[in-house]
């Protein structure tokens, strides 16, 4: 079979993380790489001699061979590439926010869902191992009525100021992920939510961030999540875990970046289950868009770009309730630039971007 032509737009973190995923994925090849930064074309040169690279999109949607586009730049740049690859009929893995304005965000709906082309956007924790788990316990009805969702994330992960600023607070930025999969594992849409957040640092956004409220099918929900855990201490951890109660029983799953495990207590079994992590799960994304092309059926387990804007507008209404509700801020702005500058140095940290830290 013909191998997918492929090009990534964007060679940061994630665009690395592609690379790695597609060449060990036989249905693709990797002909193009773009960056608008020369030490990352760099970085692309050696890391696939193989791909042409280059410093602007535009030559891969003319390329007519090229079936896929990858859209990991930040987010600001993301709407005009999703017009040129509808444009051109090129097939879509987008990174989240799919925009950076949710007029934009629904703009880019729009766009797709009017055209032939095949999208997703990377929601990864849909693609999750775990959440799959705890989804059919409680489809089997394991633990009852799903009622409560208690979804927690907090990392010494991206710093204030660092980068993504297209894509708002660290409850924008990464929680959207959670909003996007209590959604999910409600099968329902937000009805309310009431937010406290605070401002960490003496910066102008909340940097931790807890929102709770229900969904339309009564199921309430909170979620946590905030990049400050520890961000100058000695060792380096998180705190991430996702539980569903039940009528009759729960489940909950934890990780430590490289095994999840998975508690199920529910009427008939009670199951504890350890696989590895997964990471973003880019092998299952890039699988599912490839047996897609392969049999002209978009495949259903693929995040849409709705569920991405969806996830996106949710997010920002937390902030937004947030920031009415007293934000205080705590910290000094001279412990921010400490942690930009740890940061910078670190060999192995949480969420670091590599144009920021060239020991990654
Ligand atoms: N799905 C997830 O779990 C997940 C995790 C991390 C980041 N992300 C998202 O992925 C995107 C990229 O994040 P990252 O952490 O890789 O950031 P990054 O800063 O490491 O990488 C972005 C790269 O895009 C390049 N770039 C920017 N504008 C460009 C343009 N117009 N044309 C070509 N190259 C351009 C930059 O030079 C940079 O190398 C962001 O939208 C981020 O939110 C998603």
């Amino acid at each position: 079979m013909n191998k997918i032509p492929v090009g990534i737009i964007g060679f940061g973190r994630m665009g690395r993380y592609y690379l790695k995923e597609f060449q060990q994925n036989q249905a693709y090849e990797v002909a193009y790489i773009c960056d608008l930064d020369a030490e990352s074309r760099e970085v692309a040169r050696k890391q696939a001699p193989q791909a042409q690279v280059v410093a602007e999109d535009q030559p891969i949607f003319d390329d007519k061979s090229i079936q896929v586009v990858v859209l990991c730049t930040t987010a600001d740049a993301r709407l005009e590439q999703i017009r040129k690859a509808v444009a051109t009929g090129k097939h879509i893995i987008a990174e989240k926010p799919i925009s950076d304005t949710l007029e934009h965000e629904w703009e880019a709906v729009q766009l797709v869902e009017q055209s032939p082309v095949m999208s997703t956007a990377n929601m990864y924790l849909q693609n999750a191992w775990y959440h799959h788990v705890m989804r059919e316990a409680v489809d089997k009805g394991e633990i009852g009525e799903l009622a409560i969702m208690r979804i927690c994330h907090m990392t010494p992960g991206l710093a204030p100021g660092e980068g993504h600023e297209s894509e708002g607070p660290s409850f924008h930025d990464c929680g959207m992920h959670y909003v996007n999969l209590a959604r999910w594992y409600a099968r329902s849409e937000y009805k309310t939510w009431h937010a406290q957040g605070i401002r960490m640092w003496d910066w102008k956004d909340p940097w931790w961030l807890q929102a709770h409220g229900t969904f339309e099918n009564g199921i309430v929900y909170d979620i946590t999540q905030g990049f400050v855990y520890g961000q100058l201490s000695k060792e380096q951890t998180h705190n991430s875990y996702v539980e569903l109660i039940g009528t009759k029983g729960f489940c909950r799953m934890t990780h430590d970046f490289k095994t999840a495990v998975v508690d199920i207590h529910g009427v008939t079994e009670t199951q504890r289950i350890e696989r590895p992590y997964g990471g973003k799960n880019l092998d299952r994304l890039i699988a599912e868009m490839a047996d897609s092309i392969q049999t002209g059926v978009r495949n259903p387990l693929m995040p849409t770009f709705r569920d991405s804007a969806i996830a996106s507008e949710n997010a920002w209404h937390m902030v937004e309730d947030a920031r009415k509700n007293d934000l205080p801020s705590i910290g000094t702005h001279e412990e921010l630039e400490e942690i930009w500058e740890h940061r910078r140095n670190l060999k192995d940290g949480y969420g670091l971007l590599p144009r920021l830290n060239k020991n990654v």
